[in-house]
């Protein structure tokens, strides 16, 4: 049986693309797999908080020396990252907001990239002093977007800080097996946006029957 983590990072509703796609997705994995077990969380809907100064000190001071006070600081990171760490299959939908991720969505990233728990330093490693502590998952990410050109060759390739820096940061934890969906042209709606929606729906249906 596969653990499903879906995750939706729009604060839409249901103008939302990215949520219903990734909705879409999740219903379809389960007809085929009407076992697995599914953890939603709505980030769009209720934000995570930055990190502070409490949640500095608790991430860098070993739980057993924790006060009442910096348990409370990471209780939430902790939360996140035993989420993120019981999952098999992520299915992430992530709007493109000024050419990145939507700030919640980083508040989310720096809530779970965690020393110790998703990745493991070793300074004595000149080489390779990080070590990747999420390992053997598999990730679908719905990317939703206002245009379109931001893969290799496209007119805005070099403002793409979507995709690139979410394989960055995934792959920095460990998950590599990411797999791309987009709806774009949001911006234009017609026609462009239609075929773009169109072509999400077919990867979709072709992704959850593989
Ligand atoms: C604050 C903000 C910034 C945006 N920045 C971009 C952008 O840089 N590039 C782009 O193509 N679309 C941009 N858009 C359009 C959204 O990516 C597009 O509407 C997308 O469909 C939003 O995701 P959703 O439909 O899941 O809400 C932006 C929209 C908002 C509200």
């Amino acid at each position: 049986m596969t653990h499903l983590l879906h995750i939706d990072s729009s604060p839409r509703g249901d103008r939302s693309h990215s949520r219903r796609m990734t909705q879409e997705f999740v219903e379809q994995w389960q007809k085929v797999y009407p076992n697995d077990t599914v953890t939603y969380r709505d980030i769009g809907h209720n934000p995570i908080p930055h990190v502070d100064e409490a949640w500095i000190a608790a991430a860098f001071t070993p739980p057993e020396q924790h006060t009442a006070e910096l348990q409370e600081a990471i209780r939430l990171s902790d939360q996140l990252v035993d989420e993120l760490l019981s999952a098999d299959v992520y299915v992430i939908g992530v709007p493109m907001y000024n050419f990145s991720v939507p700030s919640v969505f980083k508040a989310y990233i720096d809530q779970i990239v965690r020393v110790g728990r998703t990745v493991a330093f070793e300074p004595n490693d000149a080489a390779n002093a990080f070590k990747p502590l999420v390992l053997g998952k598999k990730m679908f990410i719905v990317e939703s977007r206002g245009d379109s050109g931001f893969q290799p060759g496209g007119r805005y390739e070099k403002m793409n800080y979507h995709d690139p820096y979410l394989i960055t940061v995934f792959g920095f934890l460990g998950i590599t097996d990411i797999t791309f969906i987009h709806v774009e042209n949001d911006e234009y709606g017609g026609q462009k946006l239609a075929e773009s929606i169109a072509k999400a729906r077919t990867q979709i249906a072709e992704l959850t029957a593989a």
